[in-house]
């Protein structure tokens, strides 16, 4: 008989509570990410190198793979070689979708031609600014869904004809509530006017031309508008029609920026 000494209480806890019957067995998720067989991902996982949620992971753990945030040697899953991820700033005049039906130059025409990519969200013909092109289609789902959509910033230039050229409290006030437009009323959002005529505004939902209508609904209509943040991503170094990819660090910050406001409307039960 051997006489191998219990494992410590708190081990025995983690291994049950690993073994929760919900989601997915994580070394089924990592292999299906791309980081080899199971029997090596077990490995992965047994050697510590795999954290979830930042808590490192125990054999037997279960994930779901839309929520929580994997991560091997505290790089997320999903980062994998074959994925491209470019920050655009798109210039005026150039169309959104992935081929133009007018001959009008495209985002996509901006960046390799190979491997493909398209843009996540889109900007209006006339909007300036941050754009995302990936091949990633998990991550691009879930930066423009617009439940779970990350947040983005803007800043718009309006018109104002009252005197000193300020939008008035009273206009910044209703934007941040929310205003009635012709699809349903707007989520709260962040407004502030960094200058006279000026506003920043940051929302998380992607509706239809939603920042110039909010703008018009106000009595304020946009005279120029310029997408400044996506989530974490921001870049003023980037000059109209340049693009460049996106730091590993970078790329981090956007999947956990996108687990979290999962988790914001997702609470887990
Ligand atoms: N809101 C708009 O009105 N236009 C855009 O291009 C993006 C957000």
């Amino acid at each position: 008989m051997t006489d191998e000494p219990e494992p410590p209480l708190w081990e025995q806890w983690a291994a049950r509570s690993a073994e929760l019957p919900d989601g997915e067995r994580l070394q089924k998720v990592l292999a299906r990410a791309g980081w080899g067989s199971r029997r090596t991902c077990e490995d992965l996982v047994a050697a510590g190198r795999v954290t979830v949620n930042g808590e490192v992971a125990v054999l037997g753990r279960r994930v779901d793979p839309d929520h929580d945030l994997i991560e091997v040697d505290g790089a997320p899953v999903g980062v994998r070689p074959d994925l491209v991820h470019y920050l655009v700033n798109k210039p005026t005049g150039v169309v959104t979708t992935a081929r133009d039906t007018h001959g009008r130059p495209t985002v996509v025409d901006l960046v390799p031609g190979e491997p493909r990519v398209f843009p996540v969200g889109r900007l209006d013909l006339d909007t300036e600014g941050l754009i995302l092109l990936t091949n990633d289609g998990e991550l691009a789902n879930r930066v423009a869904h617009p439940r779970h959509g990350v947040d983005k910033e803007y800043l718009a230039e309006v018109e104002v004809a009252g005197p000193g050229g300020r939008v008035a409290p009273g206009a910044l006030r209703a934007l941040r509530d929310g205003v009635e437009l012709d699809d349903g009323p707007t989520a709260p959002a962040r407004v502030s006017q960094p200058e006279p005529g000026v506003l920043r505004i940051t929302i998380h939902e992607g509706r239809n031309r939603q920042v110039r209508r909010m703008c018009d609904a106000v009595g304020h209509p946009v005279r120029r508008l310029v997408r400044t943040r996506i989530g974490p991503l921001a870049d003023r170094s980037l000059a109209p029609g340049e693009w460049r990819p996106l730091t590993l660090a970078e790329r981090a910050a956007l999947t956990e920026a996108v687990a979290r406001v999962a988790h914001r409307y997702d609470p887990p039960t």
